[in-house]
């Protein structure tokens, strides 16, 4: 350090700072101190050559904070320096701050000034700033007068660190930055600490990242530094900023510990720079070291710029260019999470997706930051050479792998930058060969925080291996080493923590300690803060939001009571805590502690309880001890430090005093949940894998993983107390586990889940049953769910179960082919065992968020690469996802919760409850919450703290459940009023932008009204606001807040009961049912889209009235088509509105929209098939008037959020609005020429149709052009333009209108519109129906006639012939159904027939049902899981040929029948029939039907049954084949028995000809169904028996043979059946023969 004081002389008496110097290019040029101005002067005047004029150039943000004080130090200096001569000039010019000042423009203004004041030769400059300053004055500087003297001080953090050194001198142009520029050295750098008080915290930490860069490449030392300084560096900033004092730190006595850290940092930085500079001044080789993190940081900046600073980007790249080095072998994964852990302590972005970035420049723009785009950016960078790209690479932090960047390959890069990663099977090695690896997960947590803490407060020195490096383990380190309690330092490269423990000895730490989210960091040093043994002071524990909400105050009440001084700071029962240190440490003695709700509190007195005064006896009480074996991992890793813990009592432990030895070496054992994976590579893949941590001793529950599961599943394991190894058996043997308990385990379940999704080896029946494992609903995501979807994309079949999940085995070869896109649901287990099955399946995976894994292994992705030999790629789902079909909007997660609003009484609470358990969703109500949390009633707290205080707490958890507890996998009821608060409408939206859907009942005022006339359970409301002005007050709030509306309406229903006042029977099951549906639409669970890879048929209603169609008229009218347009511009012809002459008036406009949506909704109610809704303007042919825009928007808007499937819009300038809003609908993007002049399809003509198909796709999912017709070379024409334009990914409706234009309605390709002789007129001219097409084009060639058939004996009384031929004969097909009566399945003609060209599908009736599967190639899940076919379907294989698929509609016919039973019963008996999770069901016989019959009852929900047949052992044997289906099957010896012990609610019989005596007792229940599968007599005896009870209804078997009938036809023909028809032909010849 040089002291440079001046002795007074004349003028003033100056004390100048003390200051360090850099030398560079030979010269101690670079100065670094504090306060700086006066030495500044003082240096240039004594030391520089004499100059003229002096310039200071600084922009004006410095010049307003500094410039005086630099005009001011100039005169006082010179006066000092030069008493007797005159002062030169001192010439001042500012600057717009910004990088738009360095400009050429601003350079020749600055030059144009310096001339216009005669600067000559000998003037200097000196550029006062940031690096845009320095940048631009040092090219003036150096191009002024062919070079003057120019001096740098440098004022930001940046400019500090790296622009000012160097010599690096440059002006931006349009073409790019920095392209014209010089080299020009500065003849000074002055860098003074004290002005980066004034610089903002974001420039701050701009800079920092260029600090932590060089540290990172240069010196393992300075890294250490800065990881452990953050908070010490920041608070010298800040010290300057709160005011500090005047001129603390101009000496070096004067500086405070923090100043003298932040300039040893600054310093450290600047002289690596100035290094570098000086060993390769002209950049050739060693300088592109600094480049570190700017190969990727740089593209990033190219996207991302102006919004996203410098150093941002760069922090992003170095950690990214990091894992690059990571990936290749040669840093480690400490050394990753180290780097990114410091450049996130001095407040930077580490990852593309980091949520500052996303406040920055929105989740849009942050997705333009695509594999694809970065790479081509990075191909330009100036150190590419050629086309390889070149990368930094570190080979630890400190030092990088060559003394210049290292060419890396793209692939690898990708890999890096992408977002999915795509993992590729791994090749097969000879049996014998595969390499035998070793594998060492990560540490675990548990044992890392507990290691941690022992060695803090143990006496000697501990070294710590295979810690884990987390959030967790960082915020205890910190802690500890505030405390005091002992001395941390890493050896190994970061992979061995040396802990000096400090035996017990702990201070008051000098801040609050911040632990984040750190849940075991917190409850452990909750205790260790009483261990401080000071008299006076205390300490203060904090953390993050989500952490002042968890709790502590058990452990808090036993320390008090044990005599500790702790006080809740906020609130009580959680962080943050100041415990009061009066020297008398932690008491001891006898402590007792509730211990239900954390173990954490145990272990966290346990742990500390041997440096208590008295030896501790502690005492759990309170309930059931949880996680037992979390305090036995306690207990046996303090004995490893030397304490012996005596459990005297079950649940009481006594502990001695003393202190812990510290063992010389701790070896943190691997997390045996991570180990899982590797040791289930081996298994799946026929390998070997070891873990060499992990064996019998271990302490963790999923260490018995590979004993438990791997080993039965026919694996080879050998297990050390401390080692495990693994042999999978060869390739597609693994076998199926059945019924597993994996509750000592659960986190493990999703590798065992996807090892028996190919466990079809062995003899067993392929099915792995996984029970105990309830809690995996609620983790991350709800994991049971999320596997079963998941697995279904590869194939495999699972059923979800509240506590677990059947997974049927499917061999290797019969997974699906192609490449399954694998969701994650941001779980990182999701992703490790989903990368599994990816490694034997036929094509891989890909697998849609790499980084999940960094919760637990962040190299998992290298690990299974490298180590293992699975062949990865990076993958870019986002840009797939642009060209797939369906829509190309934001797709919301699956999993966010949806949340429900609307009015008191309108039954959100009712529906919620039916929907959260539909969808397999947690139910959460708000109010029920809220009184929980509160501990009163609402009318209490309101009557009591009034609504305000209310309103307070509801905001509060609304909050709390969205962002933090239930923000996925729950469904949320919230209060009526919730709208009424700014901040919950706040939440709501964020929840919508999320991707949560937010669903809106409204109702029909007077049903609410009557209702909360009833309801006394919440408070009324204010006497004076009636229930109608509150609506109106809260109906706009609400369209504020949600994504979705649903329309609850139950007098709808009854409008179309002609001459019926009274509610529909089973209004209400309607009402719940389309209620799940859109649920299932708005949380992306099932947008039910047609398919477009076949021709399809939208039917267009035109009556200005739905319920003209209501009820029997729908069904036949839409029988062929796979969707029903809407059209609401014919709705205008409706009585209230005929004339439409009023829209403007804002009454009608709302009347309106409330019309059609009544219209809507009525359409759910009675048809399952997806809605295309229209409004078309009457220049395009419709009635809608074109001046009524904003009202045809808002219905469009409107539909989107009633749910429908595809919105219709013209092409307009409203379309692309709607097209961004339009959330799940597909938007339909269509132009109508009704003159056919403009639209033309001819190649030479097609000019305005080219360019509307490119506007129609730029606002539209599908596209729809109508011309019209005048010759039939217009359709051939057109027909033309659909092959040029069409394809699935980019659908396009092309046909002409009229009369002449019919012909290419035969021919479109997808969603053509079609019209029904039951609707009075067509929607416009030419539309024919679905029947006509058909028939066109079974003339035309281009339907061919098939050939289908019932196999069975006997069967020359069935009904089926006459069924499909009538339906056949409906939809205009021209095939033909016929019996083919044969005693033997495989016989000759059957074998001929399935084999035919022509063969278009089978039914298969009694006695083949089973024998038929012989001839098949494949079978559905339903029909294996039944174990019979009665379909047989011919698919297309997609290599050209087909297969036989086998199917089973008859369990479909029941369900359906059973469903609609429910309907009229809930109807007459008024919901007496017990909700089907409750009911019992009884299934009379055991045959094949009864198997149907069981799997039905299973998908309806029941969840009891029992199963009678007259040979007991047959029943017996059924029972134990289904009952995993069933919470409870049974079978039963008399039938007077099965109405016992149950709600018996539905009977189904299965035996033809059946003569039992069906006993009274059966029907007990007030109501109930009875179906029987035989329908020869009509009535049989268990029909006989039901009819009389009035609540029961009966379902005779021909029902059900309909409805399995029109199952069969839909998957035969894709058509929607012709159901009435089928229904009547069936009837005719039924009610003939009996
Ligand atoms: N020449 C080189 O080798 C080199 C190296 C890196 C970056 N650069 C260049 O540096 C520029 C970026 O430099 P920057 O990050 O310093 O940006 P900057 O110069 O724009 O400064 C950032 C902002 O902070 C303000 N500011 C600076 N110091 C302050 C202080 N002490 N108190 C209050 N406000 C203060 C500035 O007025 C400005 O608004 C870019 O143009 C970049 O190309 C050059």
């Amino acid at each position: 350090m040089a002291a440079d004081t001046t002795t007074a002389g004349a003028g003033r008496a100056l004390e100048l700072a003390e200051v360090e110097r850099i030398s560079i290019l030979g010269a101690e040029s670079i100065v670094c101190g504090f306060h700086l101005a006066d030495y500044i002067w003082n240096d240039v005047f004594r030391n520089l050559a004499a100059a003229s004029t002096y310039v200071l150039i600084t922009d004006t943000n410095l010049a307003r904070l500094y410039v005086d004080k630099y005009q001011e130090s100039f005169a006082a200096v010179w006066a000092h320096v030069n008493p007797e001569r005159k002062a030169p000039r001192l010439l001042v010019h500012v600057l717009p701050p910004g990088e738009t000042s360095k400009s050429r423009a601003t350079k020749s203004a600055i030059e144009d000034w310096m001339l216009g004041e005669k600067c000559t030769r000998d003037t200097m400059v000196l550029a006062l700033g940031g690096g845009v300053i320095g940048d631009l004055v040092g090219y003036v500087a150096a191009t002024f007068m062919r070079g003057v003297a120019f001096v740098q001080i440098p004022t930001s953090l940046l400019a500090m660190v790296d622009s000012s050194i160097g010599g690096k001198t440059a002006v931006d142009t349009p073409a790019g930055k920095n392209l014209i520029g010089a080299f020009w050295q500065p003849k000074r750098i002055f860098m003074d600490m004290a002005v980066l008080s004034t610089l903002p915290a974001r420039e701050f930490s701009n800079g920092m990242a260029e600090v932590v860069k060089t540290a990172a490449i240069w010196s393992s030392d300075e890294f250490d530094v800065l990881e452990a300084s953050a908070e010490e560096v920041r608070a010298a900033v800040l010290e300057g900023q709160k005011g500090g004092s005047g001129a603390s730190g101009l000496t070096a006595a004067s500086r405070s510990a923090a100043q003298t850290q932040l300039l040893r940092v600054i310093a450290a930085s600047a002289r690596v720079k100035a290094h570098v500079v000086t060993h390769d001044e002209r950049e050739s080789g060693m300088r592109g070291l600094l480049n570190f993190g700017h190969t990727i940081g740089h593209a990033i900046e190219a996207v991302l710029s102006p919004q996203v600073l410098h150093g941002e980007c760069v922090a992003v790249g170095c950690v990214l260019e990091a894992e690059v080095a990571r990936r290749m072998g040669h840093l480690s994964e400490v050394g990753v999470a180290r780097l990114t852990r410091c450049l996130r302590a001095y407040g930077l972005p580490t990852a593309m997706d980091d949520a500052a970035l996303v406040r920055l420049v929105g989740a849009r723009r942050l997705a333009e930051l695509r594999p694809r785009r970065l790479l081509d950016i990075m191909a330009l960078d100036k150190k590419t050479v050629g086309a390889q790209k070149r990368i930094v690479v570190l080979k630890r932090l400190g030092a990088t792998l060559e003394m210049q960047p290292t060419a890396v390959a793209d692939s690898l890069i990708a890999e890096v930058i992408s977002a999915g990663v795509l993992v590729r099977p791994v090749p097969e090695t000879p049996a014998g060969q595969a390499a035998a690896v070793v594998v060492v997960p990560p540490g675990s947590k548990s044992i890392s925080n507990r290691a941690l803490l022992l060695a803090a407060l143990g006496n000697g020195e501990c070294r710590i291996r295979n810690l884990l490096h987390s959030d967790d383990t960082q915020v205890m380190l910190a802690a500890l080493q505030a405390m005091g309690g002992c001395t941390f330092g890493w050896e190994d490269d970061g992979d061995t923590l040396v802990v000096a423990g400090g035996g017990g000895r702990l201070q008051a730490p000098p801040h609050e300690l911040f632990l984040g989210n750190a849940g075991t960091a917190a409850r452990f040093l909750a205790t260790t803060a009483n261990l401080i043994n000071a008299a006076g002071g205390s300490t203060v524990l904090t953390g993050n939001a989500r952490m002042k909400q968890r709790p502590t105050g058990p452990l808090v009440d036993a320390l008090r009571a044990n005599g500790c001084s702790i006080d809740y700071c906020e609130r009580t029962g959680s962080l943050p805590l100041r415990v009061h240190h009066d020297g008398r440490g932690l008491p001891g003695g006898r402590i007792q502690l509730a211990a239900s709700v954390s173990s954490q509190y145990v272990s966290s007195i346990l742990l500390c309880a041997p440096y208590a005064r008295q030896p501790v006896v502690l005492e759990l009480v309170g309930g059931k001890v949880i996680s037992q074996p979390y305090i036995d991992m306690t207990i046996a890793m303090m004995a490893q430090f030397g304490c012996r813990v005596e459990r005297v009592a079950e649940n009481t432990y006594a502990v001695p005093a003393g202190a812990y030895a510290n063992p010389a070496e701790y070896v943190v054992e691997s997390d045996a949940s991570s180990a899982t994976y590797p040791l289930a590579f081996a298994a799946i893949t026929g390998t070997q894998c070891t873990v060499p941590n992990i064996g019998s001793a271990s302490l963790q529950g999923d260490a018995r993983f590979a004993v438990d599961v791997l080993r039965p599943m026919g694996c080879t394991v050998e297990q050390t107390a401390t080692s495990t190894t693994v042999r999978g058996p060869p390739r597609g043997q693994l076998r199926a586990l059945g019924l597993v308990d994996m509750e000592p385990m659960t986190d493990a379940f999703l590798t065992a889940a996807v090892l028996a999704a190919v466990a079809a080896g062995g003899a067993t029946d392929g099915v792995t049953r996984i029970r105990g494992i309830a809690n995996q609903h609620v983790k991350e995501c709800d994991r049971i769910a999320a596997m079963c979807d998941e697995l279904a994309r590869f194939g495999v079949a699972t059923a979800n179960h509240a506590d677990g999940i059947d997974v049927h085995a499917c061999a290797l070869g019969s997974l699906k082919p192609g490449v399954p896109s694998v969701h994650c649901y941001d779980d990182h287990r999701v992703a490790m065992s989903l990368s599994l099955l990816a490694c034997v399946s036929p094509q891989g995976a890909e697998i849609r968020e790499r980084r999940c894994v960094g919760k637990t292994w962040p190299q998992w992705w290298d690990v299974l690469a490298r180590d293992l030999g699975a062949p990865i790629a990076g993958a870019d789902p986002a840009e797939e996802d642009a060209g797939a079909e369906g829509p190309k909007a934001d797709v919301a997660k699956a999993d966010a919760s949806i949340v429900v609003i609307g009015m008191r009484g309108v039954g959100k609470t009712s529906l919620g409850r039916v929907a959260a358990r539909a969808l397999g969703l947690l139910f959460v109500d708000m109010d029920e919450h809220l009184e929980a949390d509160v501990g009163q009633t609402i009318p209490e707290i309101v009557n009591g703290a009034g609504w305000a205080a209310f309103r307070q707490h509801e905001s509060r958890l609304l909050a709390q459940v969205l962002t933090q507890t239930h923000a996925t996998g729950a469904l949320v009821v919230c209060g009526g009023g919730v709208v009424e608060e700014e901040a919950n409408r706040r939440v709501l939206q964020q929840h919508r932008a999320l991707g949560g859907p937010v669903v809106c009942l409204t109702p029909n005022m007077q049903h609410v009204a009557a209702y909360l006339n009833r309801d006394r359970s919440r408070p009324a409301y204010a006497v004076t606001s009636d229930i109608n002005d509150v609506y109106a007050r809260r109906l706009p709030l609400y369209a504020e807040c949600c994504s979705h509306e649903y329309l609850v309406d139950k007098a709808l229903l009854a409008a179309t009961n002609a001459g019926d006042d009274d509610e529909r029977p089973g209004a209400w099951a309607v009402i719940e049912r389309d209620f799940v549906r859109l649920l299932r639409f708005a949380s992306g669970r099932d947008l039910n889209r047609v398919s477009l890879a076949h021709p399809s048929f939208f039917v267009s209603l035109t009556a200005p009235d739905v319920r003209a169609y209501l009820p029997d008229a729908l069904p036949r009218l839409t029988a062929g088509a796979h969707a029903i347009e809407l059209r609401a511009d014919l709705l205008l012809h409706a009585e209230p509105f005929a004339g439409a002459a009023d829209l403007a008036d804002a009454g009608t406009a709302d009347e309106f929209v409330h019309y059609v949506h009544r219209q809507f909704t009525l359409l759910r109610h009675f048809s399952r098939l997806p809605v295309v809704f229209t409004v078309r303007t009457v220049p395009q042919g419709g009635a809608f008037p074109s001046s009524a825009d904003a009202l045809r928007m808002r219905l469009l808007h409107a539909a989107v959020q009633w749910g429908a499937e595809y919105v219709d819009v013209e092409v307009d300038s409203l379309a692309p609005a709607l097209y961004a809003a339009r959330q799940r609908s597909l938007v339909i993007a269509s132009f109508h020429d009704p003159s056919g002049t403009r639209l033309r399809w001819a190649a030479n003509e097609c000019e305005f149709a080219d360019e509307m198909l490119a506007r129609a796709r730029a606002c539209g999912d599908v596209a729809k052009l109508i011309s019209s017709a005048r010759s039939w070379q217009d359709n051939v024409d057109c027909l033309d333009f659909v092959g040029r334009n069409h394809s699935v990914e980019q659908p396009l409706i092309a046909l002409n209108m009229g009369y002449e234009g019919q012909m290419s309605r035969v021919t479109c390709p997808c969603l053509t519109p079609v019209t029904h002789p039951l609707l009075t007129a067509a929607a416009a001219p030419g539309q024919i129906s679905v029947a006509q097409v058909h028939q066109a084009r079974a003339l035309l060639g281009l339907l061919p006639a098939q050939r289908f058939a019932l196999l069975g004996s006997p069967i020359q009384q069935s009904p089926s012939p006459a069924m499909h031929n009538a339906a056949f004969g409906a939809l205009g097909l021209p095939h033909t159904y016929r019996l083919l009566e044969t005693s033997a399945a495989d016989d000759e003609q059957v074998v001929a027939l399935l084999r035919a060209a022509d063969f278009g599908g089978a039914s298969v009736t009694i006695p083949h049902k089973q024998t038929v599967m012989r001839l098949l190639d494949t079978l559905t899940p339903a029909a294996k899981r039944i174990g019979a076919v009665n379909t047989v379907i011919p698919v297309d294989d997609g290599k050209g040929g087909r297969v036989l698929l086998g199917d089973n509609t008859d369990y479909l016919g029941i369900v359906d029948c059973l469903r609609q039973a429910q309907l009229d019963c809930s109807g007459t008996a008024d919901g007496r029939l017990p909700a089907v999770a409750e009911a019992k069901a009884l299934v009379i016989g055991a045959g094949g039907t009864a198997r149907a019959a069981l799997f039905a009852l299973h998908t309806l929900g029941v969840r009891s049954a029992v199963v009678f047949n007259r040979t007991a052992a047959r029943a017996q044997e059924l029972v134990r084949e289904f009952a995993d289906l069933f919470d409870s099957l049974g079978s039963v010896e008399s039938l007077e028995l099965a109405a016992e012990g149950g709600q018996l609610a539905y009977i189904v019989g299965t035996i033809p000809g059946c003569d039992l005596m069906i006993p009274e007792a059966l029907f007990a229940q007030p109501a109930g169904v009875a179906l029987d599968m035989a329908y020869k007599p009509r009535w049989t005896p268990l029909l006989e028996a039901a009819q009389k009870h009035a609540g029961w209804a009966v379902v005779h078997g021909v029902a059900v043979l309909v409805e399995q009938g029109i199952h069969q036809f839909e998957k035969w023909t894709r058509l929607t059946a012709p159901a009435a028809i089928m229904g009547d032909a069936v009837y005719a010849q039924y009610n003939a023969q009996f």
